[in-house]
């Protein structure tokens, strides 16, 4: 493929999406680990009994928590051209044809935005001490250990679609560490002087108009994250 045409990925995205991803993935594995040595019923692999990893995944779980609220403000603004369209239904209808599948591509990304959220949430609402207490029938265990399924899965389509749109060089453009000039992050203090200063006059009036459905989905994430901050304050108290 001539070097031109090769994919390029903006490089505050793939350092959003990266640490999102590295951290998630920190947490799946973690998660699994937790499974096995608190729960099991549903058969597993015999990893050795290590009380620890509950509160490692908690770590994990709250670094995804705190990196992830940037990759969606991120991915539902400069990144909009790749999460679901207006058009997505008609596109749809057009079963097998290229449009078919950049827009198959677009949901899956979308869909890996809302399985996190509810895998964030539904761990904000567990209870450290439910599994070391043999407490495993609480609702919130079952909504966290589904969302782990649905986050498993998400990811995997989400792979599949990156790869049938763009194969392994679009694969490969969101890992890679090169650079373009202007994604420099030399310009990254200027830049955010600049965006500081245009809040300042007002330029934050605009910041949820027009209100398209992707900024509304952008709200809703942020709104959750928030809730699943708050709300367990209160339990806890
Ligand atoms: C684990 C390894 C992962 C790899 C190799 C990977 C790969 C990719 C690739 C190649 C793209 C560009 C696709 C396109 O042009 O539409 C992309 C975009 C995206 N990925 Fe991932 N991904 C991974 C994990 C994740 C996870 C865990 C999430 C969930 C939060 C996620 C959410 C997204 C989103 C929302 C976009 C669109 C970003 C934008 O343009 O704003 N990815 N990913
Ligand atoms: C994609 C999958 C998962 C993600 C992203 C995730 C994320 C999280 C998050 C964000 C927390 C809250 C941490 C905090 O309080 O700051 C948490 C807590 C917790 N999660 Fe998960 N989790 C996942 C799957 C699982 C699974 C399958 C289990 C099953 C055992 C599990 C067990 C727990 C436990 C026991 C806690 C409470 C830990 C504590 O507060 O110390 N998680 N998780």
């Amino acid at each position: 493929m001539a070097k031109s045409s090769a994919p390029y990925q903006p490089l505050l995205l793939r350092v959003l999406h990266g640490l999102t991803g590295l951290c998630l993935i920190g947490a799946i594995l973690s998660a699994y680990w937790t499974y096995d040595t608190y729960d099991g019923r549903w058969g597993g692999i015999p990893l050795p009994k290590f009380p620890e990893i509950e509160s490692i995944h908690g770590t994990f779980g709250m670094w995804t928590l705190l990196i992830f609220p940037a990759f969606v403000v991120y991915a539902c603004r400069p990144g909009q051209r790749r999460l679901v369209q207006p058009d997505t239904l008609q596109k749809l209808a057009q079963v097998g044809k290229p449009a078919w599948w950049y827009t198959l591509n677009r949901i899956t990304n979308t869909l890996a935005l809302l399985a996190l959220t509810f895998a964030l949430f539904s761990g904000k609402m567990m209870g450290s001490d439910w599994l070391p207490e043999g407490e495993l029938y609480h609702a919130w265990y079952y909504a966290h250990l589904i969302s782990w399924i649905i986050m498993v899965l998400a990811i995997a389509l989400h792979l599949l679609m990156s790869a049938k749109v763009g194969g392994s060089p679009l694969l490969l453009s969101m890992l890679t560490w090169r650079f373009r000039e202007k994604d420099s992050p030399a310009h990254w203090p200027q830049q955010i002087k600049t965006w500081w200063a245009a809040t300042q006059q007002g330029a934050w009036a605009t910041w949820f108009r027009p209100m398209t459905a992707l900024i509304a989905l952008e709200v809703a994430i942020l709104v959750s994250i928030v809730a699943a901050w708050i709300i367990p304050l209160f339990k806890h108290a």
